[in-house]
């Protein structure tokens, strides 16, 4: 059964545009990933305000290898940066552009997807 891991960020209202431009260029590494289903970057549009990295995978496993393998510390790096301790959150030259984050797992109990009218 497939697994979900929402990575969930908490981002001050000025790092928003410095957080998307880092997903933008982000390694593109977790595609090659084995058991890799799918990501998204969710931004929160309506009263929350942190923003959700949502992605699927074929199991808990795959997930726990991903995280550590190269690809991971790889798509991290600059999340990374002058991670110690002490920095706050960054401004904009590296170092964390989130000043929280938090794991969320979910097992996929039902999915869907389109079908098409005729049928
Ligand atoms: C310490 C906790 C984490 C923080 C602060 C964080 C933050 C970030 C940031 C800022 C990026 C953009 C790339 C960069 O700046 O280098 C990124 C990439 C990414 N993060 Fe995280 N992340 C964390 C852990 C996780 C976890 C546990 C997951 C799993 C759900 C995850 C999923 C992803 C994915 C899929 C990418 C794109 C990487 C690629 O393209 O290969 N992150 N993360």
């Amino acid at each position: 059964m497939s697994v979900v891991k929402i990575n969930v960020l908490t981002v001050a209202p000025e790092m928003r545009e410095e957080i998307e431009r880092r997903f933008a260029g982000r390694a593109g590494l977790v595609e090659t990933a084995e058991g890799f289903e799918g990501f998204d970057l969710l931004r929160p549009v309506e009263g929350l305000d942190r923003y959700m990295v949502v992605t699927k995978w074929r199991s808990e496993e795959d997930f726990q290898r991903w995280t550590e393998s190269r690809q991971f510390q790889q798509g991290h790096a600059q999340a990374a940066q002058d991670r110690p301790a002490g920095h706050g959150h960054g401004h904009g030259h590296g170092g964390p552009a989130a000043m929280g984050s938090e794991l969320w797992s979910f097992d996929v109990v039902q999915s869907a997807a389109p079908k098409s009218a005729e049928g």
